[in-house]
């Protein structure tokens, strides 16, 4: 099999189960909200990108249901959401507020179509352990930005990834038998779904970065906003105690 067919046949199964999964994420993103989305990951990733954004081209890589294309846009972006899921790409185009600039495309990140050095920013946003080849996606990220082009990506953090939760004491709490596992693992999206996931170390990152030419500008393990003990007072406390997310910044020199 060729390499553009691996890409494919991934991204197929990856987009099967984020289609049946689209409608019950959306809903849980916009309803309550998720302690390890709206009460961290996203207000750890906002407060990254300038206030004001206006003239500015962001891809948002793996858009999803559009949440973030959505507040960034607000911000004054022009912005790109690409997906591989037609339920999620279905969902950020219905839910498009009329008046913002963004784009949505069914596509896979492997291979944008979008021209070389024509994007400010890229933000990608727990999309990267769906992601077999790394590197490839770095590369292609690295050709599309402009130089000093900021990408943003975050991932559930790696000791967390992982390990396997246990209830010590009635205290959750991680157990890591094993963190240079190279494996795949399948992760529980709740109601029955499951996506595949590959498990990297934190140097497996931060070196596919810095392997396809970016500066590594910021690395973040961020806890929840103190808003999140009122959404979700077990997994806060957990959250305070070990770190759930791997938030980093790479500059295209
Ligand atoms: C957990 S969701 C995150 C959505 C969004 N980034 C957010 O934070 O709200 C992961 C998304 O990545 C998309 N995805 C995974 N692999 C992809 C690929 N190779 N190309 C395009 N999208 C992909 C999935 O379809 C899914 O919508």
């Amino acid at each position: 099999m060729s390499e553009k067919e691996q890409y494919k046949q991934e991204a197929n199964e990856v987009a099967q189960s984020y289609n049946a999964f689209g409608k019950a994420y959306h809903e849980s993103r916009t309803g309550k909200g998720r302690l390890f989305n709206e009460y961290l990951e996203v207000p750890a990733t906002l407060a990254l990108l300038n206030e004001d954004l206006a003239g500015k081209t962001l891809l948002d890589a793996g858009c999803g249901s559009g949440i973030y294309a959505t507040r960034l846009a607000q911000r004054g972006a022009r912005v790109i959401g690409i997906d591989i899921s037609e339920t999620m790409i279905n969902i950020a185009k219905n839910e498009k507020p009329a008046e913002l600039d963004i784009t949505y495309h069914l596509g896979n990140l492997y291979e944008t179509h979008l021209s070389e050095n024509s994007i400010d920013y890229i933000i990608c946003n727990y999309v990267l352990e769906n992601i077999h080849n790394l590197s490839a996606v770095f590369n292609e990220y690295y050709r599309i930005l402009k130089p000093q082009g900021e990408c943003l990506f975050s991932i559930s953090h790696p000791l967390r990834a992982h390990a396997i939760k246990e209830s010590k004491n009635n205290i959750d709490t991680w157990i890591l038998e094993n963190y240079y596992d190279k494996g795949e693992r399948i992760s529980d999206l709740g109601e029955g779904l499951k996506v595949k996931k590959y498990k990297r170390t934190i140097s497996d990152y931060l070196n596919a970065g810095m392997t396809s030419g970016f500066l590594i500008n910021h690395f973040a393990e961020p806890q929840p906003i103190p808003e999140g003990k009122v959404s979700d007072a077990n997994a806060y406390e957990m959250a305070m105690r070990l770190p759930q997310l791997l938030l980093v910044k790479m500059i295209k020199l």
